[in-house]
């Protein structure tokens, strides 16, 4: 998918979050997003979902040429764009597997088949090395911070998005389980070249496993720097406030 965000400002009860905020994602590119808390981060991505509690003061998000600010989230989703939640929420009353497969349904004329859904959803759920159990729990009603994220990745690799935002998916993942869930993120963007991915995230680790295409720095609602993957590494040992980050990459440009 090509994303194409400009001059966005969001407001949340009148206090402006994003201001001026300007990116453009290529088919298939992978964009790393760094920040300090608080900077707006989640807000963004909760903004290309639809999320009503954002006001969206000025500027537009264009997907494939078209602009998605009159879609509902639900009709966002069917486009192919997909959050990973930083926080994912859990359902009680409606069965893991029962929420994919609506969701799959929403999408489709005819209804998958259940065997074929079963079996599909069996393989990822092994490749994720998630517990069997996990199709038949409520969605995630009970789920460690670890679990939930990876049905996340299991949700992306059962829904086929064309556009990913994972808002600190690293958060509460073990080094065993990050590796895992990565291994099945590239796997993903291998067999899905053009999907396009934002990566929201505090620490380099998980840019050692999914390689971003670039690297931008938020700070105040919008992008203040973009760099490669040396910016990352930059960022982390230096730390968001020195401005040697700002200097050296405005110069190298
Ligand atoms: N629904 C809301 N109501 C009031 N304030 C909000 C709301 N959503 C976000 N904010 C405020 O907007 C600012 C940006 O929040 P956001 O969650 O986007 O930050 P973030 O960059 O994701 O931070 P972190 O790195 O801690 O996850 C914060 O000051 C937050 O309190
Ligand atoms: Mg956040």
């Amino acid at each position: 998918m090509e994303i194409e965000i400009k001059d966005l400002t969001v407001s949340v009860n009148d206090k402006k979050i994003l201001n001026n905020f300007n990116l453009s994602i290529k088919k298939g590119e992978v964009h790393a997003i760094m920040g300090p808390n608080g900077t707006g981060k989640s807000t963004l991505s909760r903004v290309i979902l639809g999320d009503n509690n954002y006001h969206v003061d000025s500027g537009d998000i264009i997907v494939d040429g078209k602009s998605i600010l009159s879609l509902k989230t639900d009709e966002r989703a069917r486009l192919g764009i997909f959050l990973c939640f930083q926080n994912p929420i859990s359902i009680d009353g409606i069965t893991n597997s029962e929420f994919i497969r609506s969701a799959i349904n929403a999408n489709r004329e005819k209804p998958v088949g259940l065997y074929e859904f079963i079996k599909d959803m069996e393989k990822e759920i092994k490749s994720l090395s998630m517990k069997d159990d996990i199709m038949h729990r409520n969605l995630n009603t009970g789920f460690s911070g670890g679990e939930r994220k990876k049905n996340e990745v299991l949700q992306i690799k059962m829904l086929k998005p064309k556009f990913i935002i994972f808002d600190e998916l690293d958060s509460g993942l073990d080094v065993d389980s990050l590796k895992i869930v990565c291994d099945n993120i590239n796997d993903y963007l291998k067999n899905n070249p053009d999907t396009s991915v934002i990566l929201i995230t505090h620490y380099t680790r998980i840019l050692n496993y999914i390689k971003p295409d670039f690297v931008h720095m938020m700070k105040d609602g919008h992008i203040s720097v973009s760099g490669d993957y040396s910016l990352a590494s930059q960022i982390e040992k230096e730390g968001y406030n020195k401005t040697s980050i700002q200097e050296e990459v405005n110069s190298v440009e």
